[in-house]
């Protein structure tokens, strides 16, 4: 599944991507998002595979397309084919206001499994710590701050005071700030995304090394993926705010409202495709750029059973007798 369809999601994540950014900066990011949604949903309608998106745009009734349960690929028009079965979790524009301000880190997001194999998280808060490779295992959700980043620090070899800590910029947060900087850790506040600052921490130079915060459940599933491929770490809690919260997780058969869910629980697919293209400028993307003879992208797949990461630098040509290919 992995080989065949990865090339095919990289194309729906870079056609969404393109689409958000014909948009930066105009300050609409519902505009924003709904082109990607539009821009990802057609591509995927020609995607030799049975979907189902079990992450996308909200429920049936507060979403026109992208929805959760609504089938997608080849086979809804020709449902006699045999085509794998696939279960699909999108956030066509993760950081809708990043792309809206043309702000850092704006991505399009496609992961996919084999039926089953992402978690049908509902759209609440999810508390969320986020370590890469060589601190796995070395963090504990409901460890103090200190210990967390003391861990952390040994297993890369360096003192707490030279670690970066992505946190998203909200109020909520005001107190695990204030712990940090107690202890003397750098911090990354982020306006949004901390998607694409979770998979940032798992990758080695970016400079970042942890993400501490509570943001949204469909982000954390997929930065599970991502993670699986990354062989980073994530360890997240589910956020009840309201009694209606609580009402909806009892619907969905949450048990345990309290479970610290790791990365595999989040993401428990034996194959995994992730896929994402860079809208705006980022850690580890470059955002969509437009030029005179075409477009270029930046995008990175994952496959958790190959084992491979691709970094792909994808330039689209016009159809012009003048057109010229740049290196840079
Ligand atoms: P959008 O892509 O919908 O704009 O969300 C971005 C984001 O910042 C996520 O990365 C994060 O998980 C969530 O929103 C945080 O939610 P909130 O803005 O309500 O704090």
């Amino acid at each position: 599944m992995e080989e065949q369809l990865s090339l095919e999601f990289l194309r729906v994540v870079e056609n969404g991507a393109i689409a958000a950014a014909r948009t930066m900066g105009f300050g609409d990011r519902h505009k924003a998002d709904e082109v990607a949604v539009e821009a990802m949903r057609k591509t995927m309608d020609q995607v030799e595979m049975d979907g189902t998106i079990v992450i996308g745009e909200g429920e049936r009734d507060e979403a026109p397309m992208l929805y959760i349960g609504e089938k997608v690929g080849l086979a809804t028009h020709a449902p006699k084919a045999l085509f794998p079965t696939v279960d699909i979790a999108v956030d066509p524009l993760e950081g809708t206001n990043l792309c809206a301000t043309g702000a850092p880190n704006a991505i399009a997001v496609l992961a996919a499994s084999e039926k089953g194999g992402l978690l049908h998280a509902p759209d609440l808060y999810m508390e969320k710590i986020i370590v890469g490779p060589s601190c796995k295992g070395a963090v504990d959700l409901d460890a103090p701050v200190a210990d967390n980043l003391k861990a952390v620090a040994k297993r890369l070899d360096r003192d707490v005071e030279d670690l970066v800590v992505m946190v998203l910029d909200r109020p909520r947060h005001e107190k695990m700030i204030e712990q940090i900087r107690t202890v003397g850790a750098r911090i990354r506040l982020i306006g949004d995304g901390d998607l694409s600052a979770g998979i940032s921490a798992a990758v080695i130079g970016t400079g970042v090394h942890m993400v501490m915060g509570t943001g949204g459940a469909p982000e954390g599933v997929l930065t599970a993926a991502a993670l699986r491929c990354l062989n980073g770490q994530i360890l997240a809690r589910l956020v009840i705010s309201k009694p209606q919260d609580a009402e909806r997780l009892a619907r969905m058969g949450v048990k345990d409202t309290k479970r610290i869910y790791a990365t595999e629980d989040l993401a428990p697919g034996k194959k995994i495709i992730f896929a994402c293209t860079g809208v705006t400028d980022g850690n580890l993307l470059k955002g969509v750029r437009f030029f005179g003879e075409g477009i270029r992208t930046s995008s990175m797949i994952l496959t958790l059973d190959e084992r491979q990461v691709r970094f792909v630098d994808s330039v689209r040509l016009e159809k012009r007798p003048d057109l010229k290919v740049r290196f840079n």
